[in-house]
């Protein structure tokens, strides 16, 4: 990994900003000697596309500028010890051999241990190292994202300890394999996560959004309207998608979907389908085709197991090996027509949001590079609106077809909708943020009403306290290694 190719996580200078030197300080202080480097992966919000990566359908987020940092130092002996610089985090230090060694379990609630993130980003390292590394890790890691907030804390950190081990094994990867890496490493908590998350920590620009796709993993810039403002307001309630089944029971409903789609004489019972979008392309039909062909193909609002099977014409234990998941297995009942609904329905979204940008961008220039002064308030106002009211349709799609909005959520956008603000939940859902797309010149205003009519009189919570849940913000960069050297 040295960093001189585009195509690499680059390597930058150590900044002298105040939380690196501090980092760089507390780990002198915990360990008694010098960070050799130190990795930074941001936090996420997702402007659009949501549920819909595991289904192979592009997604629109962009990198926060709230991090996890990760600083490292090499060790001779075999062994990561790893810190946390917020004390409620406990301690933890394990011998590495091999990544089969490496067990990742939760707590007796179910709930992963923090820690776990950090061992599934070594896990995976290993994996990829085929076991060959040459020296142990002391890792001390200081957050900024908003745990359990939808807004990727847990991938990042993952993904920050993957980057840390292979960069101090010396290992040469680029930023797509490494992003597909870490999705694949994050499995080891037990979600079937999609890779969104990973894809934009790595891929990442500065003042632009990133239309991601899959296989192979790809982002291409978007350039959001010069006058739209994204803001972040978190519903206070917490959300850990490794802690339930919510999440995996989504992604193996799209599965199950898929299969009864490609029930027919066309496909020929093809084994390998196993996502919404594979079946779209095996039908050669645009997405408006499939949504009608869940009408047609899935007409039924609950499915069980066993008419499930017999559709399928599999046993029970196939079913549960080969589609459903350790913690999905028990379930008896299905639904297919709402979920699938969601998924072509929000694809839609995303390539008219997409669509809408590249216009108004285009439409917005005048010698390729200077805005054109002549496009009124009004068109731009249009802009936004168009998609303002995609943001809604999702929130709405997420809430009543992919049912995982959760009430205070529900409450944060319909306030908004009553300020004349657009938006939606942003990241899994059943709790965390909404993201909502703001005018400008409106975002004071938007903010110190939500401040007010939200979190104090609704949450009775203190006006001062009330600004660290709620911010602005503008798409960021992307992973990189702080080194001196
Ligand atoms: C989580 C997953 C992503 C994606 C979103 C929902 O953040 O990690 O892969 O599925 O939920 O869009």
């Amino acid at each position: 990994m040295n960093g001189n190719n585009s195509d690499q996580v680059p390597i930058r200078k150590v900044p002298s900003s105040e939380r690196i030197q501090r980092i760089i300080k507390e780990f002198y202080n915990e360990f008694g000697c010098q960070p050799a480097f130190v990795a930074r992966v941001p936090g996420r919000v997702n402007l659009i596309g949501e549920h819909i990566d595991y289904c192979g359908y592009p997604v629109l987020p962009m990198a926060l500028e709230q991090d996890i940092l990760v600083a490292g130092s090499l060790t001779e002996e075999h062994k990561v010890c790893i810190r946390n610089a917020n004390p409620k985090y406990v301690t933890f230090e394990l011998e590495i051999k091999a990544y089969d060694d490496i067990t990742i379990t939760a707590d007796k609630d179910g709930k992963p241990f923090w820690y776990n993130y950090v061992l599934c980003g070594l896990k995976g390292a290993l994996e990829h190292l085929n076991n060959e590394f040459s020296s142990g890790l002391r890792l001390y890691i200081d957050g900024n994202i908003p745990p359990a907030s939808g807004l990727s804390s847990s991938s990042a950190l993952v993904s920050a300890a993957c980057l840390a081990f292979l960069y101090a094994q010396n290992a040469t990867l680029n930023r797509t394999e490494i992003a597909s890496l870490c999705a694949r490493c994050e499995r080891y908590i037990g979600t079937q996560g999609g890779g969104m998350d990973q894809a934009i920590a790595f891929l990442a620009e500065k003042y632009c959004a990133q239309y991601i796709t899959w296989n192979p993993l790809k982002a291409t810039k978007v350039v959001l309207p010069e006058d739209a403002s994204f803001v972040v307001a978190h519903s206070l309630a917490e959300i850990n998608k490794a802690a339930t089944n919510d999440y995996n029971r989504r992604v193996i409903e799209c599965r199950l979907a898929s299969k009864l789609l490609a029930l027919s004489p066309e496909t020929n019972k093809d084994q390998s389908i196993i996502t919404l979008s594979q079946v779209q392309k095996l039908l050669d039909k645009t997405l408006e085709e499939m949504v009608t062909l869940v009408y047609e193909r899935l007409p039924k609002s609950i499915y069980t197991k066993d008419e499930l099977c017999k559709m399928l014409e599999i046993s029970e234990e196939e079913m549960d090996k080969l589609y459903l998941t350790p913690n999905t297995r028990h379930l008896t009942e299905f639904k297919l027509k709402q979920r699938a609904l969601h998924v072509y329905e929000e694809a839609l979204r995303v390539e008219e949001f997409r669509e809408i940008c590249v216009q108004s961008n285009m439409n917005g220039k005048s010698n390729g590079s200077i805005r054109d002064k002549t496009r009124s308030s009004g068109d731009e106002n249009e802009i936004l609106t168009s998609l303002g009211k995609l943001m809604s349709n999702s929130h709405e799609s997420l809430k009543s077809l992919y049912e995982c909005s959760h009430g205070k959520l529900d409450l944060l956008v319909d306030i908004s909708s009553k300020l004349n603000v657009h938006s939606r939940l942003t990241g899994a859902g059943w709790g965390g943020c909404i993201v909502a797309l703001c005018p400008n010149e409106n975002v004071k205003n938007y903010i110190e009403k939500l401040e007010n009519e939200y979190y104090v009189e609704h949450c009775n919570i203190d006006k001062n306290k009330a600004k660290s849940y709620i911010f602005a913000t503008t798409p960021n960069y992307g992973a990189v290694i702080y080194n001196n050297q």
